[in-house]
């Protein structure tokens, strides 16, 4: 191989890693926030620092989550950064989740319905077994 050959070589490479660079960081920006790390964690509903979850319309944070009780009785978790610079999202009730830092909304799965935020909250499973709620995912 001369000279040549391998600077044209080396032209090639560079090129195909920077375009799988951008490939790789272009579709992280409007999917779900597959970033949030995996959780499974179980709250106790009977204790005292988990009382807002007994009322529609409470939520607490838990490990980088917010777990959420809805009007209709039912929890619902994601995670707890805003995907446009990491504060603490809120629970809005019937219109979901809401940002204050810089107005990003998110609807109750998690769909960002207002920016600047343009990635998805990552949603949590959740199961309730007594007074056991399993939050995971
Ligand atoms: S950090 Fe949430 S809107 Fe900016």
């Amino acid at each position: 191989m001369d000279r040549k050959e391998f600077l044209s070589l080396l032209g090639i490479s560079a090129a195909a890693f920077t375009l799988a660079q951008c490939v790789q960081g272009c579709s992280k920006g409007n999917s779900s926030n597959s970033s949030a790390p995996s959780v499974d964690f179980t709250l106790n509903l009977n204790d005292t620092s988990n009382n807002a979850l007994k009322t529609s319309g409470g939520y607490i944070y838990n490990n980088g989550v917010i777990v959420a009780k809805t009007a209709a009785g039912t929890y619902i978790a994601v995670s707890q950064a805003c995907t446009h610079q990491g504060v603490s999202v809120v629970y809005t009730g019937a219109s979901g989740f809401y940002c204050q830092a810089h107005g990003s909304s998110f609807s109750s799965n998690g769909a960002v319905t207002g920016g600047p935020a343009s990635s998805n909250l990552k949603v949590y499973n959740t199961t309730l077994n007594g007074s056991n709620l399993r939050v995971y995912g």
